[in-house]
């Protein structure tokens, strides 16, 4: 997939539909830890309550399409490190292995830190034992691994 056709926006209304097939997909939600949305009132309250008043919480485009989801977690789960967010990110099942993941966060990652310049100075990404994608994402590609600290695995 070329880059200068992925990008990061915010969510609109308008991409309820799209928001369904991914987010309503378990093949997707399996490995995150958010359940598979039912229908699309539920997806426009996802859009509206959780991604709208968040401002990292952005679409996947592909050209004018979303696709996806990226988000970042301030302060991170734990809550006690102020220094550290955590970041997650979900594409739909058919863009898999086209390298999307890659390139977001490759895209995203000096923006996170660029807009909270000295408060947010480390990310952490949660991938589940069995998430060999994710890892894949996260271990492999310099410097997605130099940012995101090894990623934390955990069993859900
Ligand atoms: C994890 C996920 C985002 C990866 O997205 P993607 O766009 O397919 O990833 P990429 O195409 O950038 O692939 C990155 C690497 O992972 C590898 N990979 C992709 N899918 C894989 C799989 N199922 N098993 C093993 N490796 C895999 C790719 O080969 C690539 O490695 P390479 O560069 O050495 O060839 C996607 O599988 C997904 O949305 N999964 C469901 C949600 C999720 O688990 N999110 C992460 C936890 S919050």
């Amino acid at each position: 997939m070329e880059s200068s056709r992925i990008s990061l926006l915010p969510f609109r209304e308008t991409d309820v539909d799209d928001v369904l097939l991914w987010a309503g997909d378990a093949r997707v939600t399996r490995t995150t830890r958010w359940e598979a949305l039912n229908s699309k009132e539920e997806a426009l309250n996802f859009i509206k309550e959780v991604c709208t008043p968040r401002p990292w919480h952005v679409a996947i485009c592909i050209d004018d399409r979303c696709i996806g989801f990226f988000w970042v977690l301030y302060p991170g789960s734990s809550g006690k490190d102020k220094t550290r967010a955590d970041i997650g990110f979900a594409i739909a099942s058919e863009y898999w292995g086209q390298g999307i993941a890659t390139t977001v966060l490759k895209m995203a990652i000096p923006r996170v830190f660029n807009d909270f310049p000295g408060i947010i100075v480390k990310l952490r990404a949660l991938a589940v034992l069995d998430n060999k994608a994710s890892q894949r994402v996260l271990e492999c590609h310099d410097p997605i691994s130099q940012a995101v600290r090894a990623p934390t695995l955990t069993s859900q």
